[in-house]
């Protein structure tokens, strides 16, 4: 698909990967309309951009429908829809269910959620777009977080059976699949941030993938072939992410250990002198 003159509406627009996409549309002559779960941030960052934001939390089926009515209402019309916004939380089994329900919730359900609402409309139109987040963790898995793993391969699940599904009624989908990207998403990742890249990177990628109407999106060189050995020789890829592990857990307890260091030397160059107050 071009981008000049659609409208386009991106979720979890306020921070990383949804606020490159956005800016990047706006600056391809798309109509776009930011939308995120915090108000204010968004508001301001949809502003700067060029976009109009509508607040909605796409953890809740009503905000989406909310979200879609609102820009079919004013805008008239959508060719393509981001759900872009997602969370990484917890890590183990241990993980609370009310916890596994909220990621469930945002990075699974948001994206059955908006094609709920939006396939009738784009099946009378014969046409329309859905761009779906999930991550690399979708194709291989996060060494970190469960949870993450698990909703991720489930949004690239539900994307291909989508994409399958609709083709030949003119909807596409396309999924993206990132490895680590420069956003405070892997703030506490320090294996992600080893080879990540940009949201510039990652935008020129996204926009020439949805350009070709390309359904997977990948980011790093690494992932297919990882993806390939996953499939190809499944004892060797779990050896291999069993090393990497390790090496993850050893990166992240240096990283935990600076962070701490870090706060203690602040707390004492910011702590009261007390020599002379005895
Ligand atoms: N950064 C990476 O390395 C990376 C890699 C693979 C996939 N991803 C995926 O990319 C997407 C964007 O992540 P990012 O890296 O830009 O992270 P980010 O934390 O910078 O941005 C996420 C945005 O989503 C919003 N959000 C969170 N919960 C929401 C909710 N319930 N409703 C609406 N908005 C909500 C946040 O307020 C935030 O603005 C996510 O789906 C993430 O899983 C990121």
């Amino acid at each position: 698909m071009e981008f000049k003159d659609k409208v386009i509406v991106v979720t979890g627009a306020a921070s990383g990967i949804g606020l490159a996409l956005t800016q990047r549309f706006v600056q391809e002559g798309a109509t776009v309309i930011a939308s995120d779960l915090k108000a204010e941030a968004g508001a301001q960052k949809a502003a700067e951009a060029g976009a109009r934001f509508v607040q909605a939390d796409v953890g809740q089926e009503a905000d989406i429908v909310r979200l879609i009515d609102d820009v079919l209402g004013k805008e008239g019309r959508i060719d393509l829809f981001c759900s872009n916004a997602g969370i990484g939380i917890g890590a183990g089994p241990e993980t609370l269910d009310k916890h596994w329900d909220l990621i469930h919730r945002v990075n699974v359900m948001s994206h059955v959620w908006a094609a709920r609402k939006l396939l009738p409309y784009y099946l009378e139109r014969g046409e329309g777009y859905f761009l779906n987040t999930a991550s690399a963790a979708g194709l291989l898995t996060e060494l970190h977080s469960a949870p993450y793993a698990v909703t991720k391969h489930a949004a690239l699940a539900f994307a291909e059976w989508l994409g399958i599904t609709y083709r030949n009624q003119g909807i596409f989908v396309s999924a993206l699949c990132p490895e680590g990207v420069w956003t405070p998403m892997i703030e506490n990742a320090p294996i992600l941030q080893q080879t990540a890249i940009t949201t510039d990177e990652l935008v020129e990628k996204t926009l020439a993938a949805l350009r070709e109407n390309r359904f997977l999106i990948t980011t790093h060189e690494s992932t297919l072939p990882a993806a390939q050995l996953r499939a190809g020789d499944n004892e060797k890829w779990m050896g291999k992410m069993v090393r990497l592990r390790e090496k993850a857990m050893g990166l992240l307890e240096n990283h935990h250990a600076l962070a701490n260091a870090e706060a203690a030397n602040k707390a004492e160059a910011g702590a009261p002198r007390t020599e002379g107050h005895a």
